[in-house]
């Protein structure tokens, strides 16, 4: 059985051979129709969501499967202190496949070690959200029919933006530059960098004004400040009109260049570029539904066909709790510290859970 809880649980030939079945799926919708008939994915949101849990539901249905879960965690059990261990026993006897968001990084981790069913991240906390990252690279594949030497600009909010973490190290891991482009308060954080630089052998180059940068991009890839995570000693002014991409600001743009954007968008991606053809956003999105139908069937009864080379990871015990206070191991007791080790030129110890270095 195999889950999808960060990126690096796939192998780059696996992703692959997901996009080529998105594709199939895409243009043949009938053929595949009936493949989870019988089946249920549970969709556990502890957070909000519009674009991933429909997406996951209507990707279900379209194969034929049904779909049960919750929305609000104030009427579920965690409400009443339930762990996510426990929650992920009893949802493991409901359903054939789980798909969790959290705002806990690591927590969809958590919940993959005690199911019995495949597990999907669908997001945890400011850490990672894999799926995104795979409709996202799919459309620039779609696009622009490669990865390796495009030049992508991510900018905007990339210390609590888990898709821009996610979708960065996929660009990467795939032979994509990275320019990173956000004030200082709101750069990468190290943990991202570090396995570009250990797992991809990538030093990104990093830019303080979009407008410095914006004629080298072949993606321009905008994500909105993550408000509901911003530490409170933050000024939610630094710097925003330094990102905010609207005609002006794409006038200088490549003719053939891509505006991404995971939504939802909030006053950083003006509402004028949306009949400009290189919005891909909405592309994106649509993008969802054949990705996400591949993962599904690739988890729940393809993974012979499709999950033939498993990537190998180095993950032990640790010997201390993770500082990173959003860490999942914080705050479900219960959790022993684990660390990954990072390969490469310099040995690089990392949370398992969270990433931290
Ligand atoms: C993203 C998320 O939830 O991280 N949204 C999404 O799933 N499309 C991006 C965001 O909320 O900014």
């Amino acid at each position: 059985m195999r889950h999808l809880i960060t990126l690096d649980d796939l192998s780059n030939f696996e992703i692959e051979q997901i996009f080529r079945l998105a594709d199939q799926m895409r243009v043949d919708l009938a053929t595949w129709s009936g493949f989870c008939q019988g089946k249920l994915l549970a969709t556990l949101f502890y957070e909000p969501s519009t674009r991933t849990r429909l997406s996951f539901e209507s990707a279900m249905e379209r194969l034929s499967g049904r779909t049960l879960g919750f929305t609000d965690p104030h009427s579920a059990s965690v409400a009443k202190g339930e762990t996510i261990a426990d929650t992920a026993r009893m949802v493991t006897n409901y359903a054939d496949l789980i798909v969790v968001r959290h705002g806990c990084a690591g927590a969809a981790r958590v919940m993959a070690r005690y199911a019995s069913v495949p597990v999907i991240n669908g997001g945890d906390g400011s850490h990672t959200h894999p799926t995104q990252a795979l409709t996202d690279m799919y459309t620039v594949i779609r696009r622009k029919q490669k990865v390796q030497g495009i030049t992508v600009g991510i900018c905007g909010d990339l210390r609590y933006g888990r898709a821009a973490h996610s979708f960065a190290l996929v660009i990467a891991r795939f032979g994509g530059t990275l320019i990173h482009i956000a004030p200082d308060a709101f750069q990468m954080p190290d943990w991202v960098v570090s396995r570009m630089k250990h797992l991809y052998g990538q030093e990104p180059l990093e830019a303080d004004q979009l407008t410095d940068v914006i004629k080298e991009l072949d993606v321009i890839y905008v994500n909105r400040l993550q408000a509901e995570r911003l530490p409170r000693d933050i000024n939610v002014e630094v710097g925003r009109a330094r990102y905010l991409l609207n005609a002006d600001v794409m006038r200088n743009a490549k003719s053939d260049a891509m505006i991404m954007h995971p939504l939802p968008r909030v006053n950083e991606l003006s509402f004028e570029l949306d009949e400009d053809p290189r919005a891909a956003y909405f592309e994106q999105s649509a993008n969802a539904i054949p990705t996400r139908m591949a993962l599904i069937a690739s988890l729940t009864g393809l993974e012979e066909l499709v999950l033939t080379q498993p990537p190998t990871r180095e993950i032990s015990v640790g010997d201390h709790l993770c500082d990173n206070p959003n860490c999942v191991a914080n705050y479900e007791r219960y959790l022993e510290p684990e660390i990954e080790t990072l390969g490469g030129q310099q040995i690089t110890a990392t949370c398992a859970y969270c990433g931290a270095t």
